[in-house]
């Protein structure tokens, strides 16, 4: 049987389990592909330090390069995380034309149009499909399942840290400081949270699977974020009351021809990428996706709308789709394939990014204002001169002269319309806190 000499890069949490799964089922993956996994060195930054997963001492080293140099060794796994050593790694070993597995999604956001051409360049391939939402196998679900369709909408619940925190604040009416310090007590979010809760490792992994779809490297400073920082108990009460759920959503739209920038014969109409928070309306599937599970919704035009549903990370999520590269990786070799389906081949025309100002959305508002004769006309008439519809109007019964909330739910408008119009009203005397919006998902 043919053997695949593998070097990993790495015994954290991910490298660990990957070391485990391939012990458990190297063998029912050799039975399945005909292929024998031999884990032949291990790089580790400190040898001594004990670790729960153990590798033997015979081929553990402190020495990433040797593995890179090795001709013995056919595929390379980058699992240390990061972006700088980790970027160093992936170039050296591709640039010795070697394949590399990597679950880095911060690496291939901020480096993958590079480090893609460097496989192309030198004739070797980078398998990601750990990158993005764990255990789900959504790289390959869009790089090969739906290769026949042109996909029209992704929505992601790509971040489990917020999915954790958001559930818990809705289902407890609890407010986000809390439970974010209980999660980092229980070990779900980090003792730095900011990566994960102000959106950000979200939009790394809305990024890659927009660039798949859609055939053009996607900037990430391209993307608009915003976390769940800002979403506070009153606003999933009230969320609740209108029949939505608050969730943190990746949402990657294209637009119908007829909207702004839009598609001529060279160019694509643009695309919608960005992470927000989202009312999902409760009928929806994803307003069901709780606690730490990762859920992708995905559009196409030939198949409709899929829906993909697991754990987004963790030790054996994160190991399982390793071992999919593993298996892919190993048959290109055995097949002598170098880049079966480039990673991000240019599609039918020229993509681009759409500017947030031109995203159209629905809006849930939240004011805090004087409860006084006049206060809703004032508002009403800032929105209607910027041509800007109001759907419904929610306010709890106060004392007269004393501040209430009142929740505003808006039709469709232009970002840019809206800011314009809440920052005029949270010039208005009788408006006594920062105005609060939050956009609306109708799924259409
Ligand atoms: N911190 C991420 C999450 C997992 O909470 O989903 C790693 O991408």
């Amino acid at each position: 049987m043919q053997q695949v000499n593998l070097g990993i890069i790495g015994r954290g949490t991910v490298g660990g389990g990957v070391y485990q799964a391939i012990q458990r089922n190297g063998a029912l993956m050799a039975s399945r592909l005909g292929i024998r996994f031999n884990v032949a060195k291990v790089a580790v930054r400190n040898i001594k330090k004990a670790r729960s997963v153990r590798i033997p001492a015979s081929i553990l080293t402190a020495d990433w390069e040797s593995i890179v140099r090795d001709p013995q060794i056919d595929l390379l796994l980058e699992l240390i995380g990061g972006t700088t050593t980790a970027r160093t790694i992936v170039l050296r070993a591709l640039e010795a034309g070697k394949p590399v597995i990597t679950a880095n999604k911060a690496l291939l956001s901020a480096h993958g149009e590079e480090l893609f051409a460097v496989a192309q360049q030198y004739g070797t391939n980078l398998y990601y499909e750990a990158s993005v939402a764990g255990g789900i196998p959504i790289i390959k679900v869009l790089r090969e399942g739906l290769i026949g369709n042109r996909i029209t909408r992704i929505y992601g619940i790509v971040n489990g840290t917020c999915n954790y925190i958001l559930t818990r604040m809705k289902f407890e009416g609890a407010e986000f400081d809390e439970v974010l310090a209980d999660a980092q007590r229980l070990g779900y979010a980090e003792a730095e949270p900011s990566l994960d809760i102000d959106g950000h490792d979200a939009l790394h992994k809305i990024g890659i699977l927009a660039s798949l779809a859609h055939g053009f490297w996607v900037n990430p400073k391209q993307i608009y974020v915003e976390g769940i920082r800002s979403i506070s108990r009153l606003d999933i009460q009230f969320a609740s009351q209108l029949g939505y759920t608050i969730k943190l959503l990746g949402i990657v739209k294209k637009l119908e021809a007829n909207a702004p920038g839009k598609a001529s014969a060279k160019k694509c109409s643009p695309i919608q990428v960005s992470v927000y928070p989202t009312l999902v309306p409760n009928s929806h599937v994803l307003a069901s996706v709780n606690h730490v599970f990762n859920a992708i919704y995905v559009r196409g035009d030939v198949v409709g709308d899929t829906l993909y549903y697991g754990r987004g990370a963790g030790q054996d999520a994160t190991a399982s789709a390793v071992l999919s590269d593993l298996a892919d990786a190993a048959l290109d070799l055995k097949c002598g394939s170098k880049s079966r389906i480039p990673p991000f081949v240019p599609h039918e025309c020229d993509g681009a990014v759409l500017a947030m100002d031109d995203v159209v959305s629905r809006y849930y508002v939240r004011l805090t204002v004087i409860d006084k004769p006049g206060t809703l006309a004032k508002i009403a008439a800032i929105l209607g001169q910027s041509k800007i519809g109001i759907s419904s109007v929610i306010q709890p019964e106060g004392h007269e002269g004393e501040s209430v909330p009142l929740i505003l739910m808006i039709h469709d408008a232009p970002n840019s319309a809206m800011t314009k119009a809440l920052r005029k009203i949270s010039r208005l005397p009788v408006v006594k806190a920062e105005p609060k919006m939050i956009r609306v998902e109708s799924f259409e």
